[in-house]
């Protein structure tokens, strides 16, 4: 960090925000392979809390890279600058009062723990979409898998690159066999009884 900067403090600030919006500001973070369904399942509970009035945005891995994280690629050390950006930016989001939903892989647990740490405490859900290899590579929505298996995408997620399962995660969704609704209702109702919606 450079010298001679200050921090300045706004007038505006969270809890005024927060009780404008009438819900508390968080990080729900999604983790797990590729193909795990981490994507489709932040856009369904963000619909779902949406249509009850939340203020929300998803961050998703693949359109974060074709901007803000354009320059970085698959190395431990990039997804570690990746995670840290969107880290960085979650939190930005949650000080303006926004419910901020992160679909990643973010496949190192010291990573996602760095995001938890750089966030207030409680602010830092962490969603572990729990579906096996063999489901995710049996799926291959995005050819993603076979190019993988031949050599053709180099550290690749599960294939030549590790995923660490999170050990402690808030909520565990199986979405390699539970269906997408029934995983995003599981979400939601975990938000409900923690006191993060009404
Ligand atoms: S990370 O590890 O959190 O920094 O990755 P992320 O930003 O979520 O980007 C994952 C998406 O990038 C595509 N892709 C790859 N994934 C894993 N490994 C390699 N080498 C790779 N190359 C491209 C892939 O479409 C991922 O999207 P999802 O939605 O996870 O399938």
């Amino acid at each position: 960090m450079s010298s001679n900067i200050q921090w300045h403090h706004a007038v505006v600030t969270r809890p005024l925000r927060e009780r404008l919006n009438n819900h508390k500001s968080f990080i729900l973070w999604f983790t797990g392979l590729s193909g795990a369904g981490k994507s489709t399942l932040a856009h369904r509970v963000e619909e779902l809390l949406f249509e009850r009035g939340c203020r929300t945005y998803v961050f998703d891995g693949d359109n974060v890279r074709h901007g803000l994280c354009a320059d970085l690629g698959f190395s431990i050390e990039d997804r570690h600058e990746n995670i840290r950006r969107i880290g960085e930016m979650s939190k930005l989001f949650v000080e303006a009062g926004v419910i901020a939903l992160t679909a990643f892989i973010s496949p190192l647990r010291a990573d996602r723990d760095m995001v938890r740490s750089l966030a207030q405490a409680g602010d830092f859900i962490e969603v572990y979409c729990n579906a096996p290899l063999e489901v995710c590579e049996e799926r291959d929505v995005k050819g993603l898998y076979k190019k993988a298996r031949q050599g053709v995408i180099p550290e690749f997620t599960g294939i030549s690159s590790p995923y660490e399962a999170p050990e402690n995660p808030e909520i565990t969704v199986h979405t390699g066999r539970d269906g997408l609704e029934a995983c995003a209702l599981q979400v939601v109702r975990f938000l409900e009884e923690r006191g993060q919606i009404q």
